[in-house]
Order: structure tokens, then C-alpha cells, then sequence
């Protein structure tokens, strides 16, 4: 016990719960995805999935928890971690390498604040349906909830729809220095793998983004509707 909490006070042992938490959201962000990119299929399998992740009942919200858990541990860590860095060097370089730090690496902290503000307005608009109530009582031949008719009228605002283009190119932003990071953590930087990594990283961010912003630009073209 004694070993875990001192493993966990040491640097290396908050890089990687940093590097893991980071990487169970990244899956949580995948799988997201690859849910709602049923609202191509048309609102049967869309409404479908959405009442199967209702039906988990008690198992959703153990699910939620624990995102919840990773996405605190995630931040509160960085956080430490950037205090020990500032502590371990309070007068700062004479030369910095700020220039060889590539754009993404320098917007870690205000784009993951910004993906933060985001899943705040997120929840608030589709799953809680604070920002326009009427989300609540939408409901489909079979009595589900429409999430399907929820989207298309959710993305048909232009002000609601950039706002999440944004938030995703942040996200995906996030996630491209993220996978450089998790790999340099788990010791995986050698100068074989780096290239692999490195392009991995880009393709896959590029994927999660175009992927996300396809659902409100679909929407905002007519080629999703009701
Ligand atoms: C175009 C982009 C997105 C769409 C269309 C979308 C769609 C949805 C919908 C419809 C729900 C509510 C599901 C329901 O109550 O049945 C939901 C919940 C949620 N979304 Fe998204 N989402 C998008 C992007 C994201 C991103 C980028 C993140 C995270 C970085 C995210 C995180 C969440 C979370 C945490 C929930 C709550 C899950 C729960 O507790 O049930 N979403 N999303």
C-alpha cells in the first residue's frame, strides 16, 4: 500500500496516470464516435443504440463515474505534475527550446480547458437537454427518445453546429500531441518507433475530427434531415 502511494507521489508515477487516464478517454472518445456515426444509418439504429445504453441501467452510471474519475485524475495530475516542473526550475532557462515545441505541445493545457468547457455545454445540450427542453420529450414511433431528431435539430442552429467543429479541431489538437506524450511515457520514443507514432498521432486525430465534424456539417448541408 505504502509502495503504491509512494509510487504514485513520484513523477513517473503521475505520468502514467496521466498517460493512462488520457488513454481510456481517448478510447471513450472512439467508441463515442463510432456510435454516433449511426446517425448516418438513419434513426432506427441511431434510436436503437441510444435505448441500449439507456438499458444498462446501474452498469451506465458506473460507467459514467469512472469517466468522470478518469477525467479528474487526468487533470488534477497535469496540474501537479506542471507545479513540480515550475518548482524544479524557478528561474527558467536562459535559452528556452519554446520554438522546437511544435503548436499543438504549446496548447495542451488551453485546449484541454477548452474540450473541458465543451463537455459542459455538451452534457448540458444532449443529455441533460437544459439548453432547449423540448430535447426531453422527443419521442419515436416505437417511443423511444428521438435522438436522431434531437441531432438534426440540435445541429440546424449554425451557431451550436461551429461550435462544435471547434470543439472537436481542439479535441483532436489535444489528442495528437496526447498520443506523443502517452508514447514518450511508456517508454516507446526509440528512433524506429517515433516516426510511426508520430504519423499514427496525426492520422488518427484527423480521423476523430473529420469523423465528429462530419455529423454537423452533414446536418448544416442537407445531408442529414429529417
Ligand atoms: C458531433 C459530435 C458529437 C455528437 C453528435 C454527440 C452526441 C451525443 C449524444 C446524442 C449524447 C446523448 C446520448 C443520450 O443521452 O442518449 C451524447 C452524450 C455524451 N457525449 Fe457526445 N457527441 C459528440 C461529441 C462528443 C465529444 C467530442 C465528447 C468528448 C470529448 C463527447 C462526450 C459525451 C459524453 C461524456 C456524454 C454523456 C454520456 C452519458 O453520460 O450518457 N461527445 N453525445
Amino acid at each position: 500500500m505504502n509502495s503504491i502511494s509512494s509510487y504514485l507521489s513520484s513523477s513517473i508515477g503521475r505520468k502514467w496516470i496521466v498517460a493512462l487516464t488520457g488513454l481510456g478517454l481517448f478510447g471513450f472518445v472512439v467508441g463515442h464516435l463510432i456510435g454516433n456515426l449511426q446517425v448516418f444509418l438513419g434513426p432506427e439504429p441511431l434510436n436503437r443504440y441510444a435505448l441500449f445504453l439507456q438499458s444498462l441501467g446501474e452498469l451506465l452510471w458506473v460507467i459514467r463515474l469512472g469517466l468522470l474519475a478518469m477525467v479528474v485524475a487526468h487533470i488534477v495530475f497535469t496540474i501537479k505534475l506542471r507545479m513540480e516542473n515550475r518548482a524544479a526550475r524557478p528561474v527558467g532557462y536562459a535559452v528556452t527550446n519554446r520554438r522546437a515545441a511544435t503548436f499543438p505541445a504549446r496548447m495542451m493545457t488551453l485546449s484541454g480547458l477548452m474540450v473541458l468547457c465543451f463537455i459542459i455545454f455538451h452534457l448540458l445540450h444532449f443529455t441533460a437537454h437544459k439548453i432547449d427542453p423540448s430535447f426531453a420529450h422527443m419521442t419515436d414511433a416505437m417511443g423511444r427518445h428521438d435522438v436522431y431528431r434531437m441531432l438534426i435539430l440540435g445541429f440546424q442552429s449554425k451557431a451550436a453546429s461551429t461550435f462544435y467543429i471547434v470543439a472537436v479541431g481542439l479535441l483532436a489538437m489535444h489528442l495528437n500531441h496526447g498520443i506523443g506524450s502517452l508514447f514518450q511515457t511508456l517508454g516507446l520514443n526509440s528512433a524506429k518507433l517515433r516516426p510511426l507514432w508520430e504519423k499514427g498521432g496525426v492520422a488518427l486525430s484527423w480521423l476523430i475530427f473529420l469523423g465528429y465534424a462530419s455529423i454537423p456539417v452533414a446536418v448544416l448541408t442537407g445531408v442529414l434531415k429529417l
